[in-house]
């Protein structure tokens, strides 16, 4: 009997469909790409990888396709070490994401959820004692929105710590926010949730105090680049993280391993901080290489980025 899993991750698996080309198209131009990659992804699917990668035995629910595709996605996962009992096949084509990245590292990203939309309150109750049991839930917005609720009112109900990437951005009631332990949207999240403008330090402080007030615990915004900030409720104080220096090809794929490393710090029993810190190397280095859970770094990478010895826990 495999081990019960530690994080648990409701989400989205994709199949990626990535072009490289040296600048992102303007409306009706055609660009010659110079790369084109078919690569296993979805936000779920990468989340639960990336926290896997760090050593905490983690589970991902979802909803992959009957498709020629859905193997590459599902192989990934399994090969990842994630437990993949706990998917569903339905009939039907697998999720998929049409991914353009320029020669900056910058991407769009169109998603077409496909078998991820049947993923069902119903499907959620069946791992119920799972969620229960487990030490962190983590959730995002490529699967139906009533499933991820029911999954954070289970978490909560259990007192398992709950985070939301609410990614991709979309508008949510306070009755969801209230079920959150930890949000981490990036600037055009935060914007979306809040209609404050997050693409400077002070919007993205103002965008996280204003989402503090609508959710149970802290809100954290994803900075790119400039790193992140986090705000706690009932304190002033505002934790920055530290920015790493790495060589940036891609940035698919990069606010996922952050998650994932977030989640699994949590579930490591990290301090909030040591835990922010872990999630943020782990965010650099899936910028380093093409794709999204391609790009995922493994414990020992992270620990080296780190420069330390192994984080408490
Ligand atoms: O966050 C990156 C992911 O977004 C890609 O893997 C793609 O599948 C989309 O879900």
């Amino acid at each position: 009997m495999s081990t019960p899993p530690r994080v648990i991750v409701v989400g989205s698996l994709n199949v990626d469909f990535t072009a490289r080309v040296s600048r992102l198209p303007d409306a009706g131009e055609t660009l010659i790409g110079d790369n084109f990659t078919i690569v296993p992804g979805g936000k779920g699917a990468n989340q639960a990888v990336a926290a896997a990668y760090q050593g905490v035995p983690t589970a991902l629910i979802g909803c992959i396709g009957t498709d020629s595709v859905a193997e590459i996605v599902f192989d990934a996962v399994r090969r990842g070490g994630c437990d993949t009992r706990f998917l569903t096949k339905v009939d039907g084509p697998t999720g998929i994401a049409h991914i353009e990245v320029d020669h900056n590292g910058d991407n769009r990203i169109i998603v077409v959820p496909q078998a991820n939309d049947a993923l069902t309150p119903a499907i959620i109750d069946r791992y119920a004692d799972d969620i229960a049991n487990a030490a962190v839930l983590l959730c995002q917005l490529e699967v139906p929105l009533d499933a991820v609720r029911r999954a954070l009112e289970i978490a909560q109900a259990h007192g398992v710590f709950t985070i939301l990437n609410p990614a991709p951005a979309r508008p949510l009631d306070d009755d969801l926010l209230s079920l959150v332990d930890l949000l981490v949207p990036n600037e055009t999240e935060a914007a979306v949730l809040t209609g404050i403008d997050a693409t400077t330090r002070e919007g993205a402080l103002e965008a996280a105090r204003a989402l503090l007030a609508r959710t149970k615990g802290d809100v954290c915004v994803t900075r790119g680049s400039s790193g992140s900030l986090l705000v706690t409720n009932g304190s002033d104080e505002v934790l920055e993280t530290e920015v790493f220096v790495v060589d940036a090809v891609d940035a698919t794929g990069a606010g996922d391993s952050f998650c994932g490393g977030l989640a699994a710090g949590m579930a490591l029993g990290l301090s909030r901080a040591e835990a922010f810190r872990y999630a943020a190397a782990c965010g650099a280095l899936a910028t380093t290489t093409h794709g999204a859970i391609p790009s995922l770094p493994m414990r020992d990478r992270v620990m080296e980025l780190l420069g330390s010895g192994e984080p408490a826990h």
